[in-house]
């Protein structure tokens, strides 16, 4: 994506983020309760134990968080608590930063709340120990960067969880990757190599309860028993009436039809995701970083 393609972008997701995507949807809003594709599940389970109620409560506030900062010692336990998360040979390739200064969460991801934390998938504390002790250790390759992704990745739903269970509203955000990556390295003195934010946690309370739950899409497509099944056409018709039912709750507009789309997916393959339906025909800003900070193969050779 070449430079003022990423700018119109970020400033059409960001002015969207910015207004709490009220633009495309006024009802970007959760409740409290199960979403229908589990409720089946939990009516029937005995064993809906508080883990499980706060993991089916989990919902994202959209740009709305009240000005109530949360305490030092819930962030503190969050924090303790994200770190538990399975990580591959217990090296926990990543880092935390968090950020507690709300123009500067701004800058960094375009949202604010009472607490920032931005997820890393980072080897520079295991490259400085290997140094440390007279080695080499070198994370140079895509299969350490994917590693390090998915244990990056299960810390920050930890902690998302873990929020929850304290009744802290959270937002996941990837608003990071927007805009000019370069800030990210320039206000938080990042490391140059081995290190890559890849998700920002903003936690706080939000101004207003949500009046639905978003939806899940459950059946065929997500689950498969023993083998891969491939969607038919009449499953992928299925698909697009689920997403198209506003009792489900599956979809982030709930004015597509208005905009002159017969279905909800249309919206979201031409307006939401903005993109002209070809192949991407250049690297990607995300690449370009990734390249950069040495996660790319063979980047020495
Ligand atoms: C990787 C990732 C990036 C996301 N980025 C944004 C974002 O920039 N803005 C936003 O409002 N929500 C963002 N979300 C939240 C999703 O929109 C939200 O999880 C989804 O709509 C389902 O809603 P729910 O979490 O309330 O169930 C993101 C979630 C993930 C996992």
């Amino acid at each position: 994506m070449n430079q003022p393609s990423i700018r119109r972008n970020f400033l059409k997701q960001s002015v969207m983020a910015s207004a709490g995507m009220l633009l495309v949807n006024k009802s970007i809003r959760a409740n409290t309760n199960p979403p229908d594709a589990f409720s089946g599940a939990t009516e029937k389970a005995k064993n809906v134990n508080e883990t499980i109620k706060s993991i089916q409560s989990l919902h994202t506030t959209h740009g709305n968080f009240s000005s109530k900062e949360i305490s030092n010692d819930e962030i503190e336990l969050i924090k303790q608590s994200a770190i538990c998360a399975a990580n591959s040979s217990n090296m926990q390739t990543y880092s935390i930063v968090v950020v507690r200064d709300r123009e500067l969460m701004k800058k960094l991801c375009g949202y604010q709340g009472s607490c920032l934390m931005i997820f890393c998938a980072d080897y520079t504390r295991l490259v400085a120990s290997a140094e440390s002790l007279g080695l080499s250790y070198y994370p140079d390759n895509i299969t350490s960067f994917l590693t390090a992704s998915i244990n990056t990745s299960i810390a920050a739903q930890t902690a998302t969880i873990a929020a929850r269970s304290l009744g802290i509203d959270s937002l996941l955000t990837n608003g990071i990757h927007r805009g000019d990556m370069e800030r990210l390295w320039q206000l938080l003195h990042l490391p140059e190599k081995y290190c890559m934010p890849l998700i920002a946690l903003v936690l706080g309370y939000a101004d207003k309860e949500p009046d639905h739950k978003v939806g899940r899409l459950t059946g065929k497509g997500i689950f498969h028993e023993t083998t891969y099944q491939p969607l038919t056409k009449d499953d992928l018709t299925e698909i697009t009436q689920k997403y198209d039912d506003p009792s489900q709750h599956l979809g982030l507009n709930e004015d597509w039809k208005k905009a002159g789309h017969d279905h909800y997916l249309e919206w979201l393959f031409k307006e939401w995701l903005n993109r002209d339906l070809k192949p991407t025909a250049s690297e990607s800003q995300l690449f370009i970083q990734l390249k950069k900070r040495g996660f790319v193969d063979l980047q020495g050779k």
